[in-house]
């Protein structure tokens, strides 16, 4: 029979650039993945999910794809990947690829017969191309802006030279937006996902996943005061798209899962895309911005909990990602709210506290019903590096913001594993080019190697918490009770039968409830007077 493995499953984000590089050039590559899969089996996730790999110029980190069908020849080969998706199903690690609607390269063979074309052919209506507005067609079509700043469109010259007509682009310029109203476009879709779910992929992510449907009149937007239905986001044609994906999902003897990056703040919205015939799950991004108070938390819980009750779907917790701040560096400022605070990037960390409230948190995501999303390094307690050299940055936010957002290479900085000193075991001892984004040299204190030694690691908490997780029959099923009422200093819940998670989030340290065993706590209790330290969760048992 077919198992529904993603309503509960541990799922490991690997950024490929920057995981392990196995052939010494400074980026990581799928060699580096695969050699490190044992690592990742004993770590104790289900399921990887991989940052896009295909062939790109890197214009936004691989979101920006130029051919779905192959692999950027930085990271390797499609046969690598092959052997990769087989080898990890052999480790018993499910796959998930990224596929991204809403645009692709401006270097994919879509977008430059688009470019060679004239105005009104049918190449160019694979993409939203416009007149200028203004006597010569001098200024944008509309007033919209890139989500990365800066306007939305690119002029382009005509095929014979002249300055000719604006397309749109949502993101950065080299990703321009498709025009989802052209069949050809779903139909191209539907075929990636058949050539990624016939190579054995498990499941896809499905990127910035409310954004593809637009209004085709593209109307002048108020950002402040945003219409409903707004000309871009969440627009009820984007669901016509996801149930066309999931009856090819469903086509295949074990069903494939469809993710969804689904940011907005409406809850009975974001339901609507997990209705039975459109996508799996979602990522819980109320979850991630919420800041590190009981009962701003207790309430996302609820929140999370209700509205994908009514419509069936498992619940996601994730905390980091390669978009957001990393949390050990986040939860460690005065304000822990918002997964990106550009705002903040200067504000004062106390990295010991941010470090204490990471490993509360895993406690945390891993107790609650559904499946709990890990971000490479998060195992490690790495924090964000907020001091990258400029002339390093890669980021389109920090380029098109004139460095006024420093953006999110902060959270991309290639992995540690062993050693002393940069690379840090990410390249091997022979590579010719150092990584990619500079490794802080207190990084040693971060590599696996050193961590695994330590019992009371952070490394060794992920370890021993997922294996309990993994072998507890009460964490697999929905079973969940609040067990005691909203104090805005804790959360304490039972799952299953006699699994209790309580967590202290007050500044005082708490007497522990009743209970048989304790099964693991994220900083060690006294043995003289068990008491819950603030800012620590416990696993509890009860007979
Ligand atoms: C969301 C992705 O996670 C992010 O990294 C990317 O820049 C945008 N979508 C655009 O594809
Ligand atoms: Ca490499």
């Amino acid at each position: 029979m077919a198992t529904a493995w993603w309503r509960d499953a541990v799922i490991y984000q690997v950024y490929p650039r920057s995981f392990a590089d196995a052939n010494g050039d400074g980026i990581g590559d799928l060699a580096g993945i695969r050699a490190k899969l044992p690592y990742l089996a004993e770590l104790g996730v289900d399921a990887l999910w991989f940052t896009p790999w295909y062939a790109s110029p890197l214009a936004d980190g691989g979101y920006d794809v130029a051919d779905y069908r192959r692999i950027d020849p930085a990271f390797g080969t499609l046969a690598e990947a092959e052997a990769l998706i087989a080898e990890a199903h052999r480790t018993g690690l499910r796959i998930i690829v990224d596929i991204v609607p809403n645009h692709v390269s401006d270097q994919h063979v879509w977008f430059q017969e688009a470019l060679a074309a004239a105005p009104g052919s049918e190449a160019r209506n694979l993409f939203w191309f416009r007149p200028g507005r203004g006597s010569g067609g001098e200024l944008p079509p509309n007033n919209w802006t890139s989500e990365f700043g800066g306007p939305a469109w690119t002029r382009v010259p005509d095929p014979d030279g002249t300055p000719g007509e604006w397309y749109l682009h949502l993101f950065a310029a080299e990703q321009p937006d498709l025009n989802w109203n052209n069949p050809k476009v779903a139909e191209e879709h539907e075929s990636v996902l058949r050539f990624w779910f016939d190579r054995g992929v498990d499941g896809v992510r499905i990127d910035s996943a409310t954004m593809p449907a637009k209004d085709p009149e593209l109307p002048d937007l108020d950002r402040r005061h945003p219409p409903t239905p707004h000309p871009y986001v969440d627009r009820d044609a984007v669901h016509a798209i996801y149930r066309g994906w999931r009856a090819v999902a469903d086509g295949y003897a074990e069903p494939r899962a469809l993710i969804g990056e689904v940011w907005l703040d409406r809850p009975d919205r974001l339901a609507a895309y997990l209705r039975p015939d459109e996508l799996h799950t979602a990522f819980n991004f109320d979850y991630l911005n919420c800041p590190w108070d009981a009962a701003r938390l207790r309430a996302v819980i609820d929140r999370t909990l209700d509205s994908h009750r009514a419509v069936g779907a498992a619940a996601t917790w994730v905390l980091s990602n390669h978009d957001v701040t990393r949390h050990a560096t986040r939860y460690g400022r005065a304000d822990t709210a918002m997964g990106r605070n550009p705002a903040q990037h200067r504000a004062p960390v106390d990295q010991a506290l941010g470090t204490r409230r990471a490993r509360a948190a895993i406690l945390l995501n891993l107790a609650l019903p559904g499946s709990t999303y890990l971000y490479q390094g998060e195992e490690l307690g790495l924090p964000e590096v907020q001091d990258i050299p400029d002339a390093f940055r890669q980021d389109p936010i920090f380029f098109r913001t004139h460095g006024a957002d420093i953006g999110r290479d902060g959270c991309r900085v290639p992995l540690p594993w062993s050693g002393t000193a940069p690379p840090f075991g990410f390249s091997p001892p022979n590579a010719t080019t150092a990584p990619w984004l500079p490794q802080p040299a207190r990084w040693s204190e971060y590599t696996p190697q050193a961590l695994g030694r330590d019992p009371d690691s952070i490394h060794s908490l992920y370890r021993t918490a997922l294996r309990l997780r993994r072998a507890d029959a009460d964490l697999h099923t929905d079973l969940f009770r609040w067990l005691s009422e909203p104090d805005g200093r804790t959360l304490h819940f039972r799952r299953g039968r006699s699994f209790h998670c309580l967590a202290n989030l007050a500044d005082e340290p708490m007497a522990l409830p009743e209970h048989s065993e304790v099964l693991l706590a994220s900083t060690p209790l006294g043995t003289r007077d068990p008491a819950l330290p603030p800012d620590t969760t416990v696993w509890l048992r009860t007979t």
